[in-house]
């Protein structure tokens, strides 16, 4: 078998993502996420797999100035927009690191949190045990991850639309992490306190919805994989603007938040 890339996290990857994440869906799912983490003033709170840095602005907000919150993630590209949008919270420290080796002592943090990170993430019992290990006795995770069997989308050619997504799962390690993730968490040594679920749906395909922003990223990632041509992936696009031209439009995707206690 063999072996393709997963999602490069390079500049135009950094900017699809960092416009899918400012999307109403998205920024709901972002309140669900601060809604199950209850942050308190003054929380010491590490974000694994920063991104565009939106979760740690709102995290940074939420533990305010007598607070601390640290951004990791292995993309400069991600990194740069994290710090142009923290910028002005001299409590966020934003660093290179890989989620395997987390650059901090024992019992550092009252909170972790990584959101749509470790699904590419190959040494995963690893990165777990890494924040079981930096967060003090008590301290909770927080992860949210995607089932990528979850997407139901109605499109004129199931098959295409098959072999599409299938394509797209190539992007990430672990598609179907949510569906181990209690147990991975209960090795790691996690007590897991609740598993919930959030949707996102869409009625529409306009283009400031979530999958719009899908279908340009898998767009982009698909062409040459599971042979796939860029005429194919045309239109497959084309297929999904005139079903939402013609009012006949539906997409939704589950996304799992696992709680869990460093006991
Ligand atoms: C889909 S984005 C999610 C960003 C952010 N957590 C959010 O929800 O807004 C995934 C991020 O994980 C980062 N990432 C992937 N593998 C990583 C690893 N092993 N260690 C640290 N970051 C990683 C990527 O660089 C990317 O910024």
């Amino acid at each position: 078998m063999t072996t393709r890339n997963t999602l490069a996290f390079d500049t135009a990857t950094a900017r699809r993502i960092e416009a899918n994440y400012l999307t109403p869906e998205v920024v709901a799912q972002r309140r669900e996420i601060m809604r199950r983490l209850e942050l308190k003033p003054g929380e010491h709170v590490i974000d694994i797999g920063t991104g565009p840095g939106l979760l740690t602005d709102e995290m940074a907000r939420a533990v305010g100035p007598g607070g601390r919150v640290v951004g990791i993630d292995l993309s400069n590209e991600m990194l740069a927009m994290s710090r142009v949008r923290c910028a002005a919270q001299a409590w966020v420290e934003l660093g290179q690191a890989d989620a395997v080796t987390l650059p901090f002592a024992k019992a550092t943090f009252d909170a972790a949190v990584s959101a749509q990170v470790y699904e590419y993430v190959g040494d995963l019992a690893r990165a777990l045990a890494e924040a079981r290990r930096v967060l003090r006795p008590g301290g909770r995770l927080l992860v949210l991850d995607t089932d990528w069997d979850s997407i139901v989308w109605n499109t004129s050619d199931r098959p295409r639309t098959t072999r599409m997504l299938t394509a797209w799962k190539e992007h990430v390690i672990h598609p179907h992490l949510p569906r181990t993730l209690g147990r991975r968490l209960k090795d790691a040594g996690f007590v897991v306190e609740d598993i919930g679920v959030f949707t996102l749906v869409n009625s529409e395909y306009g283009q400031h919805t979530v999958s719009h922003g899908l279908a340009a990223l898998m767009a982009a990632f698909v062409p040459g994989r599971q042979g796939i041509s860029e005429a194919e992936v045309a239109a497959w696009v084309a297929d999904l603007r005139e079903l939402g031209a013609a009012d006949n439009y539906f997409f939704s995707l589950n996304r799992y938040l696992f709680l869990a206690r460093n006991p």
